[in-house]
């Protein structure tokens, strides 16, 4: 099965930066045989757009505003995102949660958003440190996942993913071991199966995230309730990304 390999390159790169580093991802992923996405910072896109025509690297965005146009001084709708020819979208990534307030009732109303204009959301959960040592991990998973998912319709979840990424493994050099993914991913699909249907549960992708590096993509992207990886820090490097996107 192929995997399905997203960067976040949150916030880094100028033009010139994306240019050298498009010039170098775009050569060495022509071997590549899983999907790979690359979530740029909006000033990136139009380049991306450009640059990634013809090639099969996806577009994504790492963020999108829920109301459809409008006084939303700074911000930037999934209209403005489709017309860079950004096929996929970021949601509740636990910085935007951590830094910019975010809660699971908007991450709600952005994903209704991005479906509504023909985008894939990927919707990011995952615990703190503090919560996986008072035992809370499959509570906060839960509720996360009620409040992201409430009113979707079940045929709107193939446009979904879920990225699970433990805050506490978010750039720190830590990862769960590789049975407590399973566990949440299984868990996961619990809640998916049901809020909605088993084969929803099935169907869903499960990506992990949270200091996958090329030394543990094969361990970490090997487990069988993972569908793939969204990496931080290891895919600012064309070469390291392009290690874990070679993973089978
Ligand atoms: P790191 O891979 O740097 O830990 O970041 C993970 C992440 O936040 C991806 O969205």
């Amino acid at each position: 099965m192929k995997k399905i390999i997203i960067a976040n390159l949150k916030m880094n790169f100028t033009q010139e930066d994306t240019k050298n580093y498009l010039d170098e991802l775009i050569t060495l992923s022509e071997s590549i045989t899983n999907k790979l996405v690359v979530c740029f910072p909006y000033t990136s896109l139009a380049l991306a757009k450009d640059m990634l025509l013809n090639t099969k690297i996806i577009i994504g965005a790492q963020n999108v505003h829920q109301n459809e146009s409008g006084a939303f001084t700074g911000e930037i709708s999934a209209k403005m995102l489709k017309d860079l020819s950004c096929k996929i979208v970021l949601v509740g990534h636990s910085e935007r949660r951590m830094y910019f307030e975010e809660s699971y009732k908007l991450i709600n109303e952005k994903i209704k958003t991005l479906l509504k204009y023909g985008m894939r959301a990927v919707l990011c959960i995952g615990e703190t440190l503090k919560e996986r040592e008072t035992s809370k991990t499959k509570q906060v998973l839960k509720q996360q996942l009620d409040q992201a998912l409430n009113g979707l319709y079940e045929n709107e979840l193939k446009n979904v993913l879920i990225a699970y990424e433990p805050v506490w493994a978010i750039g720190t050099g830590k990862t769960p071991t590789g049975k407590q993914i399973e566990e949440c991913a299984k868990y996961i699909r619990n809640v998916i199966s049901q809020n909605f249907s088993e084969k929803a549960a099935k169907n869903m992708n499960i990506l992990y995230g949270g200091s996958l590096k090329p030394d543990n993509a094969k361990t970490l992207l090997s487990l069988s309730e993972i569908n793939g990886a969204l990496v931080g820090g290891a895919s600012l490097n064309p070469d390291s990304f392009i290690k874990i996107a070679k993973v089978k």
